[in-house]
């Protein structure tokens, strides 16, 4: 068989982040920032996976990796439990992926033996910023190993070559962080736009809309964790303020889902008028929760210059904003924001969100 590669976008989070935490909606979306696969099947007894970006380069002999029967393990993470002697797994990020490689493997490839071959992995999206960059890797890697042992119908991943897709990178997931949501996979998996609700599970949006955006990455550190306490601390202190702002949040999700799935042309320009708005509240909302940081408020001036509306996107506390670029901007505008912005010591990307999975 031939080399071949697939790929598979990152996320961001529209509207909604720590409301969803409380059961309101929140609406997340596929940033061209992709993950890529090019694997070169081989025909000896050698997998190596070469993840470049976090500095990962390992060859295993397949016959001392685990083979994996349904139910084998209570818990995917447990697959640490499996691995041989002399196995080499590295420490630091990639070693979760490493190890959701070791079961994904473990999993898909058990019926059809052994089969060698390198797989490498590159990526355009920061680990740690809350774009899905391990969510991106375990669809590739699951789109890879399915497309290997023969078990997608199509060429262009069919509903069901979806689904079983998707399904497997919601357990590479489990691997590396114990209980997602598993918005960032289906995100990954199917783009576009979804609505996400605790308890309810993705549901794709039907929507054309491509919008382009600059992600900012403030390259400030923060923990996802810390952030959600703080806002129950808040709430805990004041419930009913607090839930009033969840509320409008809420309400903000379930707007831009409307917006989004209005018809293309029906909507044009005003579409963009109106996400304006809402992102600009939204991260007021935010930042009332103190989920801000001066750093993701000095984005948002530099794009408030330019007539541009940002929002902080993920958990806050730094991490990465994100910006509307209106359709009707000058010739410019968006590399002229983005270049102010990275005086101040940020990245920026430009990309486009709502593209294919
Ligand atoms: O920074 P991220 O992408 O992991 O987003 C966190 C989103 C929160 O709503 C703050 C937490 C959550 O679990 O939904």
């Amino acid at each position: 068989t031939r080399p071949f590669v697939v790929s598979a976008p990152g996320k961001v989070i529209m509207f909604g982040e720590h409301a969803v935490v409380y059961g309101k909606s929140a609406i997340a979306g596929s940033v061209d920032m992709r993950a890529y696969a090019l694997v070169t099947p081989s025909s000896g007894h050698s997998v190596r996976l070469v993840l470049p970006d976090i500095d990962v380069d390992v060859e295993f002999d397949v016959r001392q990796l685990p083979r994996l029967r349904p139910g084998d393990l209570a818990h995917p993470g447990d697959v640490e439990t499996l691995l041989a002697e002399g196995i080499d797994v590295p420490e630091g990020p990639g070693r979760t992926a490493v190890l959701a490689f070791v079961y994904l493997y473990g999993s898909l490839v058990a019926e059809a033996g052994a089969l060698g071959f390198t797989m490498c992995v590159r990526s355009l999206l920061p680990v740690g910023a809350g774009l899905g960059s391990s969510a991106s890797f375990n669809v590739v890697l699951s789109a890879a190993l399915l497309q290997m042992t023969g078990q997608l119908q199509g060429e262009g991943a069919t509903e069901e070559d979806r689904r079983l897709i998707n399904s497997w990178a919601f357990q590479g997931e489990q691997v590396a962080h114990g209980t997602p949501s598993g918005i960032d996979n289906s995100v990954a998996t199917y783009g576009g736009f979804l609505e996400y609700t605790k308890g309810h599970g993705p549901a794709p949006l039907h929507s054309t809309h491509a919008l382009r955006v600059i992600i900012t990455n403030t390259n400030v550190p923060r923990s996802t964790k810390a952030l959600v306490a703080g806002v129950r601390a808040l709430r805990d202190a004041h419930p009913a303020v607090v839930d009033s702002i969840l509320d409008a949040i809420h309400n903000i999700s379930v707007t831009a889902a409307t917006l989004f799935q209005a018809p293309e042309e029906a909507a044009g320009g005003e579409l963009e008028r109106q996400l304006h708005d809402v992102i600009r509240m939204n991260h007021g909302l935010l930042s009332a929760l103190g989920v801000g940081h001066p750093s993701l408020e000095r984005v948002r001036d530099i794009a408030a210059g330019h007539q541009m509306a940002s929002k902080l996107t993920g958990a806050g506390g730094g991490g990465c904003a994100l910006t509307l670029v209106p359709r009707d901007a000058p010739k410019g505008a968006a590399a002229r924001v983005a270049a102010e912005m990275a005086d101040e010591g940020f990245c920026c990307h430009q990309a486009v969100v709502g593209g294919a999975g």
